[in-house]
């Protein structure tokens, strides 16, 4: 494994990788989520690319950029055996003095975490177009963790004409079903213990679509009252919306997507389920 840290040195090894070349783009603080979608370009590709790059652009003034958990050695122990390059630049390798570019997408940026989060997905697509641009690789993956982020990105590649595929794996859980997230260890124990209920909330989301409710208000609703009987969550949004226009539903028609952000004490974390 090479661990790489200047754009032009990537260039070059780009050049030797065997075809096809899957590759990961992470902020690092890596867990069994990442791992999995890392698993699985290694099992679609002949070679696999990895970045680690806490995006600071991508982050509100208020937000965590500097709080954002790191631990390189750990991260590059884990991707030891499965990853070919490690692409891991700095800030100012990435965003030299005088950069003054962004991609943006459109309509579908200002619903959701784009709404609560202005600029944050400008910041993620103008980061994700750089970084394909400077790895080219056949496919990349992203999780369903985050679902916007995922239709953002195939929304970019297909409208920008990139030459690549993008996937999405699914969203690996505790065994409590709390999401796995770099974010978690944000959480006190008595936080993370009231964590669960965000997923109970998508569990109750999926039983009653299961029992035939097609009501969207009544779902958002009940989950609502779930979430409000744990004292340490606030909800931020509770969304039943169309899984590829993320526009709201009245009616639930399938694939549906319900998604949440939810804080948990000073912690905001995300979560979502496709209704099918
Ligand atoms: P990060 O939060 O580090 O996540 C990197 C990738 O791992 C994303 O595609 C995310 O959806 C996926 N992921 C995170 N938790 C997961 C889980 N529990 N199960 C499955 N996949 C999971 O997302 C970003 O970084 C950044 O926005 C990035 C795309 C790297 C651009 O800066």
């Amino acid at each position: 494994m090479k661990v790489i840290e200047s754009i032009a040195e990537m260039r070059q090894l780009r050049q030797q990788l065997r075809e096809p070349v899957g590759f990961v783009p992470t902020m690092g603080y890596l867990h069994k989520g990442h791992m999995s979608l890392v698993r699985q370009a290694r099992n679609e590709n002949k070679s696999v690319v990895v970045s680690i790059f806490v995006n600071p652009t991508q982050f509100g003034p208020k937000e965590d950029f500097k709080g954002y958990p790191r631990d390189t050695q750990r991260d590059l122990a884990m991707l030891e055996a499965v990853t070919d390059i490690v692409f891991m630049p700095s800030v100012a390798e990435m965003y030299p003095e005088g950069f003054d570019s962004r991609v943006e997408v459109g309509e579908i940026t200002g619903r959701l975490e784009g709404a609560s989060r202005p600029g944050h997905f400008r910041g993620v697509t103008t980061v994700v177009a750089k970084l394909f641009n400077i790895v080219q690789p056949t496919k990349a993956y992203f999780g369903q963790k985050d679902a916007q982020q995922a239709v953002i990105i195939k929304k970019m590649a297909a409208d920008l004409d990139m030459n690549l595929e993008v996937v999405t794996c699914p969203t690996v859980r505790e065994p409590d079903g709390l999401a796995m997230s770099s974010r978690n260890t944000y959480l006190n124990p008595e936080e993370r213990r009231a964590a669960a209920v965000i997923y109970g909330s998508l569990k109750l989301a999926q039983e009653r679509w299961s029992e035939g409710e097609r009501n969207a208000d009544r779902i958002r609703k009940e989950m609502t009252e779930l979430i409000e009987k744990e004292p340490l969550a606030d909800i931020d949004y509770i969304s039943i919306a169309d899984a590829e226009s993320l526009e709201e539903l009245d009616r639930v028609e399938p694939p549906a997507l319900v998604s949440m952000a939810v804080r948990i004490g000073k912690t905001r974390l995300i979560d979502n389920m496709v209704l099918e």
